[in-house]
Order: C-alpha cells, then sequence, then structure tokens
C-alpha cells in the first residue's frame, strides 16, 4: 500500500498516475483518488475531522483489500490527521500489508499560486471553510518512508525517488528507471 498525504494540488494524483507504468509492470495496479472516493465511496462526507477520518478509514479498508490480493494500492488523498493514517498502517501491517508512506510536500504559498482549482483562492477569500492548509489543519508525517518537494522536483524526479525507496525494500524488483535508456546509449 502506497499512502500519498499532502495539501490539496501538491501533487499526489498526478504523481500517483506517474507511477503506474512502472509499478504494473509487476502486479495489478489500482489508484484510490481523493477526488474520485468523495464521488463515488464516500459521496456525502464533507471536511469535518469525523468525516475526513471517516474517507480515510474508507480508502485505507479497500487499498487494504486490494493489497491483499497482491495489488499495488496507491492512495492519494489529502489524509491531513496524522493519528489516522497510523490507524490505516496498522491495520496494514496487521495484514501483512506493507504500508509505505509519502510525504507530498509543497508549501502553501506556491500551490496558492497555482491554484490549479480555484480553492485557495477562495479559501484566503474567506469564501471557503476548512481548507486544509489555510483554515484547517494538516500533520506532516513526523517519519515518512520518503518525502517528495514537488515544488522542487520534476515528477518524474520525484516517482523516481519512490520508486528507488520501494526497490530498496524489495517492494519491487525491477531495473531503476532510466537504466535501459544509459545501457543503450
Ligand atoms: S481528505 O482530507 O478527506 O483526505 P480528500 O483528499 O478526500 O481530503 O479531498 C480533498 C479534495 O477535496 C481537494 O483536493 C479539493 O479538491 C476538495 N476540497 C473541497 N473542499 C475542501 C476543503 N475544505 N479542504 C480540503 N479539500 C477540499
Amino acid at each position: 500500500m502506497l499512502w500519498l498525504t499532502g495539501l490539496s494540488g501538491a501533487g499526489k494524483s498526478t504523481l500517483s498516475h506517474a507511477l503506474r507504468d512502472t509499478l504494473a509492470a509487476e502486479r495489478p495496479v489500482e489508484i484510490l483518488d481523493g477526488d474520485e472516493v468523495r464521488t463515488y465511496l464516500s459521496a456525502g462526507l464533507g471536511f469535518s475531522k469525523e468525516d475526513r477520518d471517516t474517507n480515510v478509514r474508507r480508502i485505507g479498508f479497500v487499498a487494504r483489500l486490494l493489497a491483499r490480493t497482491g495489488a499495488a494500492a496507491v492512495t492519494a488523498a489529502i489524509s491531513p490527521y496524522a493519528a489516522t493514517r497510523e490507524e490505516v498502517r496498522s491495520l496494514a501491517e496487521r495484514d501483512g500489508v506493507p504500508f509505505v508512506e509519502v510525504f507530498v510536500s509543497a508549501p502553501v504559498a506556491t500551490l496558492a499560486e497555482r491554484d490549479v482549482k480555484g480553492l485557495y483562492r477562495k479559501a484566503l477569500a474567506g469564501e471557503l471553510t476548512r481548507f486544509t492548509g489555510v483554515s484547517d489543519p494538516y500533520e506532516p508525517p513526523a517519519r515518512p518512508d520518503v518525502v517528495v518537494r514537488t515544488d522542487v522536483e520534476t515528477v518524474e524526479e520525484s516517482a523516481r525517488r519512490i520508486l528507488d525507496h520501494l526497490r530498496g525494500r524489495g517492494l519491487l524488483r525491477g531495473a531503476a528507471a532510466g537504466t535501459a535508456e544509459v545501457a543503450a546509449s
């Protein structure tokens, strides 16, 4: 189970899709994306602490079922509360499912500047309440397995660092990205 956590717009979805092909070479891959989950699995939930925790527990539950069958479950939800992420981790590990926590990190100022969905502008203007990083908490992981800095790294660099970590843990066998190109050149 590859758990991407970070602020809205930090690049969790983009990264999950960038990882897909490499992971899929070895096992089936399913991506549980925050926005999609909120459409299909968590419709009706809002952004209170209780609702976010329910959302994250549901994602954790589905990811665990997938991972138990041998699939790579990649999650891309803000998952702002450290204790809830830890709860998901311990349930996964209890089932023998490795849990890899990736902190997808970028400063709020950078995300507010990019503001792909226009939500930071609304949140900063007070038109959207309880917006993570602006008017609602985000608890960064204290000991993430990987930290990627999406404000300074390219998507490819961040993806490669995650894949390298998985190889180091023995969770991915394939050769490092770029090896084939280097060998061929
Ligand atoms: S989580 O906190 O429950 O993990 P999740 O990742 O599912 O959040 O959903 C976050 C997405 O919902 C954001 O990327 C954004 O598009 C949207 N969103 C709408 N309102 C908020 C809000 N108040 N805080 C954070 N995200 C919000």
